[in-house]
């Protein structure tokens, strides 16, 4: 039996998005080894478990595992959990009710818990939990086919070490979820701040920077696949950093940034997630640079308040954060900044909150990740504050926060109507096949009507007639 009780140190903050997305969409392709095992994975919370889940099917491909939409023909059904907030947790319970009754079918198929609640909850799940045969934590994905052996052979097995050193780097990972134009890259690994309402450092382990090399290698590759954009993916991309151990030679985010804007001018980049306190100036004007880097920055405020930004342990206050939105106006006047916000922290009083609507409205934020706080035991927010505002409080400052923003979207969007965007064709609209649909430079959704000789991975330069709090609808000119 694998064991292990890791230092929990470092923290962050992650840019979440899609709570309980299954993997496999449309354009992934089914393959199988004859008389080969299947696996199913799912995977819950931010970018980061979605492209761990990838280099899992990797390694798990290298094994004889191929995957599988059926979670009834699987032989290994893995669930990527989320522990960001109480929900998410939730939600994997539920799933993994649904999955009970799929063993009872199957009696034969192992279940694994992967991720951030295979870290949090580590022995408890063999204890909890009869049907889980296989416990692992985001750093040991390279023991999963040892894992996996065990399993098969009647034991329940668990691997929960973090790792200083870990990045993955080596690994291709198999694009799981894609439309073949756009993609994430994993860059660095947990985080080392120490922000009071986060569990990612008991989940994610200490801060690490992937090679370079690795990373600018995996960019070439897709491009000369058809993929036409990259998102470098980090809890803290701006602490990125790296020293080639035999010139001593050091790469720090800028200078990732630029050499992948270089790869190729039709290569677009991304990037999330920037921590106020470490984006520099020197980022702002690599971006402001290179066309292909994307005038976008996702930019989590958190609160509007510098006693909360404290009691979070931000390491900035308000006035700091404002100077750094100063900062992207005046050197990209034309970039979108978006943001993630957390209403009802603890002792949060009612003038606080009303500094966090009004720092949506000054920051102009182009759209936000919007959560009440979740209190998740063993935080530093735990163990020092009480969760002192009741949920109802929480909701109602939350659902103002939401139609202010939803407000501050639409006149952010409204004011595209009559300008012209270079647009990435992603495919087609999710409502219809006449139209395609594609991202603009401000990270912005571009809904149009098809043209003839224009096909996904194109650039169409698109004029924007009229615009919702989500979407801007436009033609091709
Ligand atoms: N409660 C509510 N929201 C949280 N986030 C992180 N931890 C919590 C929590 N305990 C939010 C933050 C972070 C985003 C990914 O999730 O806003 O930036
Ligand atoms: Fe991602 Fe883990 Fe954070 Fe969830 S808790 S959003 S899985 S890093």
């Amino acid at each position: 039996m694998y064991d292990s009780n890791p230092t929990l140190e470092g923290i962050k903050t992650i840019d979440e998005a899609k709570q309980g997305n299954v993997l496999f969409k449309e354009h992934w392709q089914e393959s199988s080894v004859p008389g080969g095992k299947k696996f199913y994975i799912e995977s819950y919370g931010c970018q980061m478990n979605f492209s761990d889940s990838e280099i899992v099917a990797s390694i798990l491909n290298d094994v004889g595992y191929s995957p599988t939409r059926n979670v009834e023909e699987s032989d290994l059904i893995l669930i990527n959990t989320c522990s960001i907030r109480e929900k998410a947790e939730e939600t994997v319970r539920k799933r993994l009710r649904f999955f009970e009754s799929i063993k009872k079918q199957r009696p034969g198929t192992k279940v694994g818990v992967l991720g951030c609640m295979a870290e949090r909850l580590k022995k408890q799940w063999l204890e909890e939990e009869k049907l889980v045969d296989l416990v692992v934590g985001p750093d040991a994905y390279r023991d999963l086919p040892n894992l996996i052996g065990g399993a098969e052979e009647g034991h329940r097995l668990i691997n929960v070490l973090l790792s200083r050193e870990e990045t993955y780097a080596d690994i291709n990972p198999v694009r799981l979820e894609s439309n073949g134009i756009t993609a994430f890259i994993s860059i660095m690994r947990g985080c080392d701040n120490m922000c009071s309402f986060c569990v990612v450092p008991f989940t994610r382990g200490r801060e690490r920077s992937r090679d370079p090399f690795s990373i600018l290698a995996e960019a070439t590759g897709l491009f000369e696949n058809g993929y036409r954009e990259v998102t470098l993916l980090g809890q803290n991309v701006d602490s990125f950093k790296w020293e080639n151990p035999e010139t001593g030679e050091r790469v720090n985010f800028a200078n990732l940034l630029e050499m992948t804007a270089l790869i190729h001018p039709n290569l677009r980049v991304r990037f999330s997630t920037s921590h106020p306190k470490d984006m520099t100036d020197d980022v702002l004007h690599v971006m402001a640079k290179y066309d292909n880097i994307c005038k976008y920055i996702h930019l989590p405020v958190q609160s509007g308040n510098s006693r909360v930004l404290e009691m979070m342990n931000r390491t900035y206050d308000r006035p700091w954060y404002e100077d750094r939105i100063e900062a992207i106006r005046r050197i990209l006047p034309d970039a979108a900044v978006s943001s993630d916000i957390i209403t009802g922290f603890c002792s949060e009083t009612e003038e606080e909150h009303r500094d966090t609507l009004n720092i949506v409205e000054w920051a102009n934020f182009s759209m936000s990740y919007m959560f009440f706080y979740s209190e998740r035991p063993g935080t530093l927010a735990a163990r020092k504050y009480a969760d002192d505002i009741p949920e109802e409080v929480k909701k109602r400052r939350l659902n103002e926060i939401i139609r202010l923003q939803n407000a501050v979207s639409l006149r952010h969007n409204q004011a595209d109507i009559g300008k012209t965007f270079n647009v990435l064709i992603e495919g087609n609209s999710r409502k219809s096949d006449l139209d395609f649909c594609g991202r603009n430079t401000q990270n912005k959704m571009m809904v149009f009507p098809k043209k003839e000789g224009l096909k996904p991975g194109d650039y169409a330069l698109v004029r924007v007639k009229d615009a919702t709090s989500a979407t801007l609808l436009g033609e091709i000119v």
